[in-house]
This record gives C-alpha cells, structure tokens and sequence, in this order.
C-alpha cells in the first residue's frame, strides 16, 4: 500500500548517460520525487528507497557502453520483478531489448541528431502522439527485433524498434531521449509514463533550494572559512553569495582581474556582490599574466599557463585569508563534461580555472550548485538579487578572451577584441535577437587579410562572430541571424577597429565544432 506521508516517486538506475540528470529533473518538475541510483544497485537498494517515497516505476538510462560489449552494464534483475513498470531510455531500451532475447546489433548508421520517428502504436507512453514526432536519438546500437510477446510501437528509417511495449508487463522502451527538449513531445511521454502507466500522483513538493543550499554549506564548513574564486559568471557569483549567506565576513570572494575580462566585466562583479554584502576581494594581476603567455601560440599551453598563474595568485590569497575551505561553483554538466558521473565517458576536461587542483591543502572543498543546471542557477541567482545583468550573462570560459584570440595574446589584440566582443553583445542583445542565443562572441583569427581602409589597402585581422544556440552546452547550433544585424555588426567593428580589415560569421555547429575556437 502506498504511504499516504511519503511522495510518489520514480527511481532512475544511472548506466553513465549524459542526460541522467536532466530526467531526474524532468521527473521533479512534474511534481514527482526521483532518485537516481547507479546502475549496479541493487533490488535491496532500490526497496530501501521505500523510506523516502512510493516506488511506483523505474527508468533505465542511457549510457556510452554497448550490450554487445565485452563486459557490458548489466542490472539486477530483480529490480525488473518489482511488480513496477520499467521505462528504458536509449541503452536502458536496448538492455531491455537484449535481455528479453531481442536482436540487438551496432546499426548501420549511427543516428545521431533530430530524427522523424513514425509512430506505429500510440499507446501508452507514447499516448496521444502524431503518426510522426520529431525525437532526438543518439546510438550506434539499435534493436532489430523482439519475441512476439512485444508490440512495436514505433520505428525509423534506420531503426526497425525505436520504441515497444510489452504485451502483458507494463515494461516499455524508447531508443530516442524525451527527457532532452528537442524531443517535441518528450515531455509529454515522460508525462504519460509517470501518472498513466506507473499511476503516480503529483504529490512531490521541492524544498526551498536558498535554504537547502544554505544549511548544506553550514553543515560542511561548521565554524571555518573559505575562500572561492569569483570569475565574473553566474555560477561562482551564485555560489559566493549562497556562501556569505551561510558563513557572513569568513568566506572570501576572490576575483582575480587576469585581463582577459570582457568590457567593464571585473567592475560589474565587484559592485554586484558587494551590494549584496559579499566580502569581495579583487586582485590586479594583468601584466603578471600577459608576461607569462609571451610568445605561446599553442592552446592547450595558453590554457594550462593561464590556469597555473590563476592558482599562484588565488593560493596567496587564500593563505593570507587563513581559508580552511574551498568553495566551487562546479554546476552539474560541468561534472559530466570532465567524465565525473560513474560511468560517462570524458567528453572534455575542462580547464575551468576555478577547478584545477591545488597545492594547498583545504580540508575540503564545498560545491553548493553541483547537481544544478544553469537554468536553475540563473532561478537561484534571480531569488538571490543578482541583477539581470549578471544573472542573464552568457558563460564565459576561465581563461576569457586568452582563448578567443588565435595565436600569440598581445595587450593590442585583447584591446581589439574587447571593443569587437562588446559590439556583438551590443548589437545582439538590442536587437530581436535579445535572449535567445546561448552565446554570442567575437573570435579574433590568426588570419590577416586584405582590405581597403580610407584610401589606402590595408593588411589587417579577421575577426569572427560567433552566435550559437544551445540548452546545455553539450551541442549547439549556429543562430540564422538577419543578415541586417550581421552587417550592423561587421560596420561597426572594422569602423571602430583600426586593425580589422574583415569580419566572418561561424556557421559550425557542435558537434563537429565546439563553442569557443580553441
Ligand atoms: P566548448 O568550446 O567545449 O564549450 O564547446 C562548452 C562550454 O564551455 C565553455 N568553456 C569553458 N569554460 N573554462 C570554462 O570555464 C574553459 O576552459 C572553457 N572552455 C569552454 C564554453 O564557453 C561553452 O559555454
């Protein structure tokens, strides 16, 4: 019998997928508990979760591996005789597949993208769809076929099964993602899988995420202090202001003024958290940092002497602060983009200068925002008083523009490219376009060209723009930008910048690309 006291809940086995997060939140945000447990856990774990919520279905993730692997991510079985129905999502429908002695092979195509899936039987999960819905896949493996006491629900072009049901056990997969939002109507399968097949009740409400956040920080710190870097983003300005809520004048705000700031950048911080009555602390440090990238052209070498150099001067400041703890402003995909979940494969370890080890010791390190996407980090922000400005502010990576320049940073090409990234946002952000973009940038190229200026030719830089569109950062597509807002854009760079003879607009998306050019 369900607890009348406890909420009705789904439990989410995690076999490594990037997205395993973001279903728990999907689950969440229709007012039904969740919990993720890895996929190794056991029926016992899985009925120990009764504690805290009714155990009314289970969905099986998406994962890097593959069932025909040599030693593949299994699960306990017996979870799958709980009596609860089972929802596998990608490799969750392919175990779910093979297990049940279906045909699963590495496919000919790998669907990787939006793909049209025809829906052959609305029902169930897949209740109220059009014969075709746009979902978004992501496999190399795919299921051929199942026992006949299976019903295919839909299919692809290139995938036979992309979704079944069980013919007597409330069991259901679905090859496609519904919990990411380019599956149109992902929302409304993961919807009828939680109150029409596992019969939940919306009866889950979040706690207060400032005070959760809050009593969590106290919890860790006890009476210490701690020191955080302050980047200039909304993550480590969230995460410093939840900080000084729990621990007042013993957390520092560090923010390190590398010279790789956008325009007035360092400013807006330093005014923002004080007003907010963050013991902000900012140190100058631009021409210690220019001086060590002197003729370094390689990335990566950019990256680590731009990290290294962050650490020398934020460690100074820490010991002289006497900071016992370390607090980060680490958000969830940032985790699983440098491979911290179980078993997600490493995508990109990111350098973000906020998260390279120390030679400090702390004893230990607090990171308040760590199961948050930046959505609900800007939600947060918005509660905390931050101002729009900040709270809207596109991510910036750690090393700033160091890594939007091609090539050797000079003080003169840092000079060109501020002004020429303050006229996108500029141009961006008053035109239709205000709010849509994930980013928008300029890149300052390693490539000179020619051009006409006044009179007399001239041999300058190329300066590309960069506008992508994205949820998570993990793809992104180009923004199809009015060809009246580029040329605005072009105008006012090469008037305003001397140097620039040529301006380029990026039309990659990621992947193959990535965001930022190195
Ligand atoms: P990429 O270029 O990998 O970027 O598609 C994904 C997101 O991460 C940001 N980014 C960084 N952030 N330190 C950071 O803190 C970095 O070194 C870094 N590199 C990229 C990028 O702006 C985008 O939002």
């Amino acid at each position: 019998m369900p607890s009348e006291t406890l909420p009705d809940g789904l439990v989410i086995l995690d076999f490594g997928g990037q997205y395993c997060h973001l279903i728990a939140r999907r689950v969440r945000e229709m007012s039904v508990y969740s919990e993720i447990l890895p996929s190794d856990a056991s029926v016992e774990e899985v009925r120990a979760l009764g504690g805290v919520m009714n155990v009314k279905g289970i969905i099986l993730s998406g994962s890097p591996s593959s069932v025909n692997a040599e030693s593949p991510l299994r699960l306990d079985e017996r979870i799958l005789d709980l009596g609860v129905p089972v929802l596998g999502l990608c490799y969750g429908h392919q175990l779910l597949a093979d297990l049940n002695g279906g045909d699963v092979r590495k496919g000919e195509v790998r669907e990787y993208g939006p793909r049209e899936a025809t829906i052959d039987a609305p029902e169930g999960v897949l209740e109220g769809m059009r014969p075709r819905e746009r979902v978004w896949m992501s496999h190399g493996d795919t299921v051929y076929s199942l026992p006949t006491c299976f019903k295919v629900l839909a299919h692809t072009d290139s995938a036979p099964v992309a979704a079944f049901r069980h013919r007597e056990k409330p069991l259901y997969g679905l090859q496609w993602h519904p919990e990411v939002v380019h599956t149109e109507h992902g929302g409304e399968m993961l919807r009828n899988f939680a109150f029409k097949v596992c019969k939940c009740r919306p009866n889950w409400k979040p706690v207060d995420a400032v005070e959760q956040a809050v009593e969590g920080i106290r919890r860790q710190i006890g009476d210490g202090n701690a020191v955080i870097a302050l980047s200039g983003g909304i993550d480590s300005s969230v995460a410093g202001v939840l900080t000084s809520k729990a621990l007042g004048d013993r957390v520092a705000a560090v923010h390190v003024d590398h010279g790789f700031m956008r325009m007035d950048e360092s400013r807006q911080v330093e005014e923002a958290l004080r007003g907010l009555g963050v013991n902000v602390m900012v140190i100058e440090a631009k021409e210690r940092f220019l001086r060590k990238l002197k003729g370094v052209r390689d990335p990566e070498r950019k990256r680590r002497i731009i990290g290294e150099e962050f650490i020398r001067v934020f460690e100074d400041e820490a010991r002289r602060f006497g900071a016992e703890y370390l607090v980060q402003g680490t958000i969830y995909p940032d985790r699983i983009e440098s491979g911290i979940t179980r078993h997600a494969d490493t995508i990109k370890t990111h350098h973000n200068v906020g998260g390279l080890p120390l030679q400090m010791e702390f004893k230990g390190v607090v990171e308040p925002l760590k199961d948050l996407y930046k959505d609900e980090v800007r939600a947060l922000g918005k509660r905390l008083g931050l101002p729009e400005e900040l709270v809207s502010r596109q991510p910036f990576p750690g090393p700033g523009l160091a890594v939007r320049i091609m090539g050797e940073v000079t003080q003169e090409k840092l000079d060109a490219l501020r002004r020429a990234d303050a006229i996108v946002c500029e141009e961006v952000e008053r035109s239709e376009l205000a709010g849509k973009p994930w980013q928008y940038f300029a890149v300052l190229t390693d490539t000179l060209s020619t051009g006409v200026k006044g009179d007399e030719r001239a041999y300058g830089w190329t300066m590309a723009v960069r506008i992508v569109e994205s949820v998570d950062a993990m793809t992104a597509n180009f923004t199809r930008v009015p060809w009246d807002i580029l040329e605005r854009i072009s105008g006012r760079i090469t008037n305003a910048i001397p140097g620039v003879t040529r301006v380029v607009y990026d039309i990659s998306n990621k992947p193959p690309a990535t965001i930022e050019w190195e």
